[in-house]
């Protein structure tokens, strides 16, 4: 059995997508979804969907060993970001090589770093008149979106398309390829 945790802050529509990818294999559980946010929508969709959903404030996961300690009890086998907005302090990455994996709305390294999240990276894309954009998928290291690619998928944007319309294409692809290179991930 492997074992799968999340990490989300927001509304949480990959982690459903994830969890209803995985719903019916038996080899691959989701132990918990951590959010850092008491009022993420996240957690509205775990308790429908019967996950587990674990609150944690900013100190007990940067200040303390506290999270980390749950986190290593729990074993996983894979700890997926899927839409969280805090950087990963050094002593996770440390205790978990090549076993954190986030998926970034857009094609790294180009709208990485601090504070490019969400829709400010759709505004900054539409912004600056890019003709396509995407998604990476990528390890976590200490520096916000720098880790090892693992994989990038690319959609077009068009001069019609709003900052929704290109978020809304960017999630489209994170639905159809993220559950599939964490299963990939998982059988290797
Ligand atoms: C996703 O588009 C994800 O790529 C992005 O937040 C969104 C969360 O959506 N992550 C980042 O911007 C991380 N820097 P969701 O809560 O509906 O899954």
């Amino acid at each position: 059995m492997k074992r799968i945790v999340l990490f989300a802050s927001g509304s949480g529509s990959n982690v459903e997508n994830i969890a209803n990818y995985f719903k019916d294999n038996p080899l691959v559980t989701i132990t918990s979804v951590f959010t850092n946010k008491r009022d993420a929508k996240v957690i509205d969709r775990c308790n429908r969907l019967n996950i587990s959903a674990l609150y944690f404030n900013k100190e007990s996961f940067s200040k303390s060993d506290c999270l980390l300690s749950i986190l290593k009890g729990m074993d996983p086998d894979l700890i997926i970001l899927a839409g969280f907005l805090l950087k990963i302090p050094k002593n996770f990455v440390t205790a978990f090589p090549n076993k954190i994996v986030n998926i970034h709305p857009a094609l790294l390294p180009k709208y990485g770093g601090k504070g490019m999240y969400g829709m400010n990276v759709h505004n900054a894309v539409k912004n600056n008149n890019e003709t396509e954009t995407g998604i990476t998928i990528h390890y976590v290291n200490e520096n916000y979106d720098e880790g090892a690619i693992i994989h990038q998928a690319k959609t077009t944007v068009t001069k019609e398309d709003s900052p929704e319309n290109i978020a809304e294409k960017v999630h489209a692809l994170e639905y159809e390829y993220f559950p599939k290179v964490i299963d990939q991930i998982l059988s290797n």
